[in-house]
């Protein structure tokens, strides 16, 4: 049978750091609260588009599979902090990874779950043998739509991008099932409400622009159920026990819903890669660049079974079952590197503080 394996990965975060002590010196929190609560100590703030930050992803993830763009038959692109709408974010990627034509691209949003949507939506292309190989970048900007003067936000989001690349294979490795679901009954509990379209001449007219809303407790408690009730699924669709679960790589959102998962899942904790820590919640990038990491930090083997679990704005959820090939190491490396900046930390973030208000501890 034909299945699709990833033979390429790669990630790219932007160099500056937000942590939790320069959150401290801007609002009423510590870095006691973000972290028990939570479980970040930081996150990256972007000075690039996620244009960019998937051109850099992507080109490693290129390189580690030994392939060239013109290889690529199709970049999906997810994102919800996308550059433009009107080209779609897609096309920018496949304009700075100098993609020919023959090359199709397009965006999928899915929110947080948009990774797993992708490689699913991939997969199944490769699988019915419309296409060979498919490029898959995650890359977010959250940072753009953080409100500084909500804390119970602006301590959860941040920057990066994440790619692999999907090839054919005939063995029995590759994606062995994937389950996806949409629950849009509590669409209003994770929402940009200023974004979109149909806000546009409101826009204009009366300058009120808002960031990230949700509703925490009510978003945990979903994500707790679904990232569980998905993975189990995803592991029982693909004929397999728990017992057979070598890594369980969650979307990052918060360590405790990640602990709630492993629980459900039975799974140790030397069994489930977390990153949260280092990046907060990056969207649809978490997993794609807990996929390097883990890759590069011994985490899997050539066969290892790997589940992905994930939950989102929508509200979304996603989970696969994916059995690894054989390698685990890139075929070849990439230079490619974000273009450097002089803007200091508080200059990225100063756009914020004109659009959505300054912190109580800046006014
Ligand atoms: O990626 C997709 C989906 N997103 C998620 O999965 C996120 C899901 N939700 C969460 O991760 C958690 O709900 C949060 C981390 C957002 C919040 O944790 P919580 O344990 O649910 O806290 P809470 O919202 O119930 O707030 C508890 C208290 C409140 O004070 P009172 O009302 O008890 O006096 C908040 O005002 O903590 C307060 N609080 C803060 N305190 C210090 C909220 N934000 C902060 C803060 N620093 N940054």
């Amino acid at each position: 049978m034909r299945r699709a394996v990833i033979s390429g990965w790669g990630r790219c975060v932007p160099p500056t750091v937000l942590s939790n002590a320069d959150l401290e010196g801007m609002m009423d929190t510590s870095d006691e609260w973000i972290t028990v609560r939570s479980g970040i100590k930081e996150r990256r703030i972007s000075h690039v588009e996620p244009s960019e930050m998937a051109a850099v992803a992507g080109s490693h993830a290129l390189a580690a599979a030994g392939l060239g763009i013109e290889d690529i038959d199709l970049i999906i692109l997810a994102s919800c902090t996308s550059d433009s709408v009107v080209p779609a974010t897609a096309a920018h990627v496949h304009r700075l990874l100098e993609a020919p034509v023959a090359t199709a691209a397009f965006d999928l949003n899915a929110n947080c779950s948009g990774f797993v949507y992708s490689l699913i939506t991939a997969s199944k292309m490769i699988e019915s043998g419309m296409y060979s190989r498919v490029l898959v970048v995650a890359a977010e900007r959250l940072s753009a739509l953080i409100d500084f003067t909500d804390r119970s936000t602006a301590v959860l989001f941040g920057d990066a991008a994440g790619a692999v690349v999907l090839e054919p294979t005939e063995e029995e490795y590759g994606l062995l099932s994937g389950c996806m679901q949409m629950d849009s009954s509590a669409l209003t509990y994770l929402e940009v409400t200023e974004d979109g379209l149909h806000r546009m001449p409101e826009r204009h007219m009366e300058d009120a622009y808002g960031g990230i809303a949700m509703n925490g407790r009510e978003v945990f408690r979903r994500a707790v159920v679904a990232m569980g009730d998905l993975s189990v699924r995803a592991v029982t669709a693909a004929g397999l026990d728990l017992d057979d679960v070598d890594l369980l790589i969650p979307h990052q959102a918060n360590i405790r819903i990640i602990d709630a998962t492993a629980r459900r899942l039975k799974l140790p904790a030397h069994k489930v890669y977390t990153n949260i820590h280092a990046y907060g919640n990056t969207s649809a990038a978490t997993i794609p660049v807990a996929l390097t990491e883990a890759l590069e930090q011994g985490y899997i083997s050539p066969g290892s079974h790997v589940v992905f679990a994930a939950f989102g704005g929508g509200l979304t959820a996603a989970a696969a079952m994916m059995r690894w090939g054989e390698r685990t190491e890139p075929l070849e490396r990439s230079d490619a590197v974000l273009a450097p900046t002089e803007r200091s930390l508080m200059e990225l973030l100063d756009a914020n503080f004109q659009v959505y208000g300054f912190p109580e501890k800046l006014k």
